[in-house]
C-alpha cells in the first residue's frame, strides 16, 4: 500500500498506531523528535504522549531540532510531559511553565546539540521520533521540511519511530544534504567550501533492527505567523541596504555580497524582503531558517542558491513552494543544523549575519532571549552561532515595544546573549551604528545618536555623560544601569 514511500522490503510489518508507538516511552526518558522552527516536526506522537502522561506518571527529557509546529510544545507542556526541553521553543503555554520554573529549559547554541550528545555531555537518546516522506530500498530515511538533528538522533537513538509523513510531497526527496561529522579524536575538516556544495548524501541511514515502529501521518506544517512588513521595518531595511551598498562602494563586497544569513521572526524576514528593491545580485544565502523573504528573492533572480536547515513558510508561500519544488531544486539545499550554523563553515563563507535583539544596550552588547532580564522569550537559537563566527555580525530591532513604553537600547542590558565583542553593527528604525574599530565609549555615543527613540534619547544621553564623569573603559552608573528595567516593572512604562 506504501509502496512508493516504504521501499525496503519488510518494512511494512513495522506500522503501527500512534498511540501503540506511545507505549514505548517510559517515565524518565530522553527523547529526540525532528522539527525545526514548525518544519518538519512529528505529528502524531505529541498528542499521543501528552494523551498519556495526563493519566499516568509520564516525564520526558525532550530535545528537538528547534521549536515545534501544530501547539505541539504547548500540548505536551499543558499534559505534564516535559521534564526538561532544549535546545529552543516559541510556544507560548510552554514558556509559561518554563518562566513558572515547572518545565527546565536549556537554552542552547543550536549547533551545538549534537556535539554534546556525540560527546555523551547529556543523557543519550533513548527513542527518537522523526518525521519522513520515504525510507528508501536500502533503509535511508528521508526527512521533510526540516533536516534539524534528525540525523544525529536517528545515528545514536537506542530505537527510532518513523513518522511517514502521506501529506508531504515525495519531491521533497533529493533536496537533503546529509553529513555528520566524525568522532574526535581525528575529525577532518567540514568540507563546505561553497553555499551550494553538497558534502554528504541525500538520506539518513537507519539499520531496521533499531526502527521500532513506523506511523502513518498526514498533516502539513503548521504556517509560520510572521508578520508583514510595516514602515518601522522597512525603515530598518533600508538602513541595513544602504549600509550593503556603501560596503559595495568600497570595495569592501561585491555586489554580489557575501552568503547571508537571517534570522527567525517578523524584522528578519522583512530586512530581507526588502532586499527585492536592492541593487544586489547573485546573493546566496547560508542560514538556518527560509522564511517567506528567500522564497521571493530566489523568484526574482537576485538569491542565485540557498543553504538551509527547515523552510518555514505562511500557508500562501508554503503551497507556492510545493508546487514549484522542480523549478528550486537546483538552487536548494536542507543539511542538519550542526552544519547549517556550524562556526568553522560560518567562519569560512564569511557570513553577513543579520539577526534580530530584544533589546541591545549603548555599548552593543545584546539580549536576544530574556525579557526584563528574567523571562524567557524563545531562546538563543542559531543567533550566536552565526553572530560569533560571522564576517559581519547585524543585530536589528524596533527601538522601542510594548507602544513605545519599553525603550529597546537601554543604558545595560538585564541578560547577554551577545556580548559587543560579537556585534558589528546594529539598527533601528532611525538608524543604524557600525561599530566595527570602536571603542566603547565611541560606540555609545553613535548608537544613541543613531539607533534609540527621541522619548529616550535625552535621559541615555544623561546617563551616559553622567557616566563618563566617573570614568572607566566602559563607563556605567552601576546604582542606575538596570534602572530602566526596574522601572518598566513598577509603573509599566521605562518613559521618564
Ligand atoms: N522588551 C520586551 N519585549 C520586547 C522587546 C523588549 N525590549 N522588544 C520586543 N519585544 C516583544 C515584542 O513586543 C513582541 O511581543 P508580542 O509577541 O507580545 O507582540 C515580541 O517581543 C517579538 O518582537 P517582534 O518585534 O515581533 O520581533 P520578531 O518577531 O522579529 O522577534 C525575537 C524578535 C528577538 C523574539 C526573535 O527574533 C527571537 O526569538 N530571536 C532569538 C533567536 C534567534 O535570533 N534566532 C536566529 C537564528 S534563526
Amino acid at each position: 500500500m506504501y509502496k512508493d514511500r516504504i521501499r525496503q522490503p519488510g518494512l511494512e510489518r513495522k506500522i503501527m498506531s500512534a498511540q501503540e508507538a506511545a507505549r514505548l516511552f517510559k517515565n524518565g526518558m530522553t527523547v529526540g523528535m525532528s522539527g525545526f522552527t514548525k518544519a518538519g516536526d512529528c505529528k502524531a506522537l505529541p498528542d499521543a504522549l501528552a494523551e498519556r502522561a495526563r493519566s499516568e506518571e509520564l516525564k520526558l527529557t525532550l530535545i528537538t531540532g528547534a521549536s515545534l509546529g501544530n501547539d505541539s510544545d504547548g500540548v505536551m507542556a499543558d499534559a505534564g510531559l516535559l521534564a526538561r526541553r532544549m535546545p529552543f521553543q516559541a510556544d507560548a503555554s510552554l514558556r509559561k511553565k518554563i518562566n513558572a520554573g515547572e518545565v527546565m529549559f536549556i537554552d542552547q547554541h543550536l549547533s551545538e546539540t549534537v556535539e554534546q550528545l556525540r560527546g555523551h555531555n547529556l543523557r543519550p537518546i533513548d527513542i527518537a521520533v522523526i518525521e519522513a516522506v520515504a525510507i528508501t530500498e536500502d533503509g535511508g530515511v528521508v526527512p521533510s521540511t526540516s533536516v534539524g538533528n534528525s540525523a544525529s538522533f536517528i545515528e545514536q537513538a537506542k530505537q527510532v519511530i518513523i513518522e511517514l509523513n502521506l501529506g508531504m510531497p515525495l519531491s521533497l526527496e533529493g533536496l537533503h544534504d546529509i553529513y555528520v561529522p566524525q568522532l574526535r579524536p581525528g575529525r577532518e575538516p567540514i568540507p563546505v567550501l561553497a553555499v551550494d556544495q553538497r558534502i554528504g548524501t541525500p538520506a539518513i541511514l537507519l539499520d531496521a533492527e533499531r526502527l521500532a515502529g513506523i506511523v502513518i501521518t498526514n498533516s502539513a506544517d503548521s504556517p509560520s505567523t510572521i508578520l508583514p512588513s510595516d514602515a518601522d521595518t522597512q525603515a530598518i531595511s533600508r538602513h541595513v541596504i544602504s549600509f550593503l551598498a556603501d560596503e559595495v562602494q568600497a570595495g569592501r563586497l561585491t555586489p554580489a555580497l557575501l552568503p547571508l544569513q537571517a534570522g527567525i521572526g517578523t524584522i528578519a524576514n522583512s530586512v530581507l524582503h526588502g532586499l527585492l528593491e536592492s541593487p544586489f545580485e547573485g546573493m546566496t544565502m547560508y542560514s538556518e531558517v527560509l522564511q517567506d523573504s528567500a522564497f521571493e528573492l530566489l523568484d526574482s533572480g537576485q538569491l542565485a542558491f540557498a543553504s538551509a536547515s527547515s523552510i518555514t513558510l505562511s500557508e500562501k508561500m508554503h503551497q507556492h513552494f510545493l508546487d514549484n519544488i522542480e523549478r528550486y531544486r537546483s538552487r536548494l539545499v536542507l543539511r542538519p543544523q550542526e552544519i547549517s550554523n556550524h562556526p568553522e563553515v560560518v567562519r569560512r563563507l564569511g557570513l553577513i549575519a543579520i539577526n534580530t535583539a530584544l533589546e541591545f544596550d549603548i555599548f552593543g552588547n545584546v539580549n536576544s532571549t530574556h525579557v526584563g532580564g528574567t523571562h524567557m522569550m524563545n531562546g538563543i537559537g542559531g543567533s550566536g552561532d552565526f553572530a560569533r563566527n560571522a564576517h559581519l555580525s547585524i543585530f536589528v530591532t524596533k527601538s522601542v515595544a510594548k507602544n513605545g513604553e519599553i525603550s529597546s537600547i537601554v543604558p545595560m542590558v538585564a541578560h547577554v546573549d551577545h556580548t559587543e565583542h560579537d556585534v558589528d553593527v546594529v539598527a533601528t528604525e532611525w538608524g543604524l551604528a557600525d561599530l566595527r574599530g570602536l571603542a566603547p565609549r565611541e560606540r555609545a555615543a553613535l548608537i544613541i545618536e543613531r539607533c534609540v527613540h527621541p522619548d529616550y534619547r535625552d535621559e541615555l544621553n544623561s546617563y551616559y555623560t553622567r557616566a563618563c564623569k566617573r570614568g572607566g573603559h566602559t563607563p556605567h552608573l552601576l546604582e542606575e544601569a538596570l534602572s530602566w528595567h526596574v522601572r518598566y516593572q513598577h509603573n509599566r512604562s521605562m518613559l521618564p
